[in-house]
C-alpha cells in the first residue's frame, strides 16, 4: 500500500509502524516509551504525528499504516503536542538534572562534582579540576563575594547550606597536587534542568539523617544527566520549565538496590513500562491511574540484570560504581 510522509509518497508494509516508516525515510521522531526491537505499550505521546487526511493526531510508535494516510511529522501543532507531553512527564518528576549550586556558578564550575571529590577524599583530582575551571592563579571563589551557590544550596532547606566556598578554598590550597596532564572540562553551558520543588517536613527529617558525607552535600545532580532522553528532548523542544509545576510527591533521592550495580530511583520514573515489559517477573506496575507506580518486589530482584538500565529513558534505573 502507499501513504505519504511529509508529502513524500512511500510504499509500506502493513506490519510496519509509522515511526519505523518515517525512520526509514530519515525522519527523526522523538520517543520516550518506545525502543526499537523491545516490547512496549504507547504511553508517553511524545511520538505524535498528524494524519492530514482526517486531521487526527496519532502515536507513530504504535500505529500501522492505512492506505491513503497523509502523515505530517513536524508541523507546529505536532511540535506543540509533543512539548505538552514532555511537560506532563516533567510535572511528575522530582529531580534536578544539575545541582542548583552548579547552575548558578558564574565561573561555570561544576560545584557538585567538586564536592563529590571532597566527599570521596580525592583532593588531587579536585585541585586539578578547580585549576582548570578557574584558570589559576586567578582568585577563584575569592573574587565571587555573593556566593550564589550557597544561597541556592538545597541543603539549606534541610538545615544549613554546604560551606561551598570554604571547602573549595581548602581543596585549592591542598598540598602536593598531581601534575595536570590533560585539560579537564569546565562546567557546561546552561542546559535544560528539571526542577525539584520543595522538601516536605518528613523528607527534611529523612535527609538530615540519611546524608552522611563530610561536606553534608545532598549531591542533588542526576547520575543520568549526560544520557537522559527526557532531558535531551526537553532541551530540543526549548522547554525552560514545565508550565504544570511539580505534582509528584515521590521522595527525592529515595532509591532501592536492585541487583549488582543497578539502582532504582522511583521519583525519576516516567512509568513508560519498558522495564516492566522487558523483564520476566521483574519490575511491575502497582496501583492505577495517576497513582500508578513502577515497583520492584524484593523477591523479583534476582530476575533482573544490569543491562535494563540502558533501556530506561531517564535516570530512574542507573548503574552505580
Ligand atoms: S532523569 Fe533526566 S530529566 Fe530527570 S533529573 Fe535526571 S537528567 Fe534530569
Ligand atoms: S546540597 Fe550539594 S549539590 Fe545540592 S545544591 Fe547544595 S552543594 Fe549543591
Ligand atoms: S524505571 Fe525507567 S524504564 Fe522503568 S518504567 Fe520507569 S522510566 Fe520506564
Ligand atoms: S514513544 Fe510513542 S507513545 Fe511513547
Amino acid at each position: 500500500m502507499k501513504i505519504t510522509i511529509d508529502n513524500i509518497e512511500v510504499e509500506v508494509q502493513a506490519q510496519e509502524t509509522l515511526w519505523q516508516i518515517a525512520n526509514r525515510l530519515g525522519k527523526s521522531i522523538p520517543s520516550m516509551c518506545y525502543a526499537e526491537g523491545k516490547k512496549h505499550m504507547a504511553s508517553c505521546m511524545v511520538c505524535m504525528v498528524k494524519n492530514a487526511a482526517d486531521g487526527q493526531m496519532i502515536p507513530s510508535c504504535s500505529t500501522h499504516p492505512v492506505e491513503g494516510m497523509q502523515i505530517l511529522t513536524d508541523t507546529a501543532d505536532v511540535q506543540e503536542l509533543r512539548k505538552m507531553a514532555l511537560e506532563l512527564l516533567l510535572s511528575d518528576h522530582r529531580a534536578d538534572c544539575e545541582a542548583p549550586c552548579t547552575t548558578v556558578c558564574p565561573k561555570g564550575l561544576n560545584v557538585e562534582r567538586v564536592l563529590w571529590y571532597y566527599d570521596t577524599n580525592r583532593y588531587s583530582e579536585a585541585k586539578r579540576y578547580i585549576a582548570a575551571a578557574f584558570d589559576l592563579p586567578t582568585l577563584g571563589c575569592d573574587d565571587c563575594p555573593k556566593t550564589p551557590c550557597e544561597k541556592v544550596c538545597r541543603r539549606g532547606m534541610v538545615d544549613k547550606h554546604v560551606e561551598i566556598r570554604e571547602i573549595i578554598r581548602e581543596m585549592s590550597q591542598a598540598p602536593d597536587p598531581s601534575p595536570q596532564s590533560e585539560p579537564l572540562p569546565k562546567g557546561r553551558a546552561k542546559m535544560f534542568t528539571s526542577k525539584l520543588g520543595h522538601f516536605s517536613p518528613k523528607e527534611k527529617e529523612w535527609l538530615k539523617v540519611s546524608t552522611d558525607v563530610p561536606s553534608n552535600c545532598l549531591h542533588c545532580a542526576c547520575a543520568a544527566q549526560e544520557v537522559c532522553k527526557l532531558r535531551k528532548l526537553a532541551e530540543d523542544c526549548g522547554i525552560k520549565s514545565s508550565r504544570y509545576g511539580v505534582s509528584s510527591d515521590l521522595p527525592f533521592k529515595v532509591k532501592k538496590h536492585v541487583v549488582g550495580r543497578l539502582w532504582f530511583e522511583p521519583a525519576k520514573c516516567i512509568r513508560c513500562g519498558l522495564c516492566v515489559y522487558n523483564t520476566e517477573d521483574g519490575f511491575t506496575f502497582k496501583g492505577r491511574g495517576f497513582g500508578m507506580q513502577v515497583v520492584i518486589p524484593d523477591e523479583s530482584r534476582s530476575h533482573v540484570t544490569e543491562d535494563i538500565a540502558d533501556l530506561c529513558p531517564t535516570g530512574a534505573l542507573y548503574l552505580e560504581d
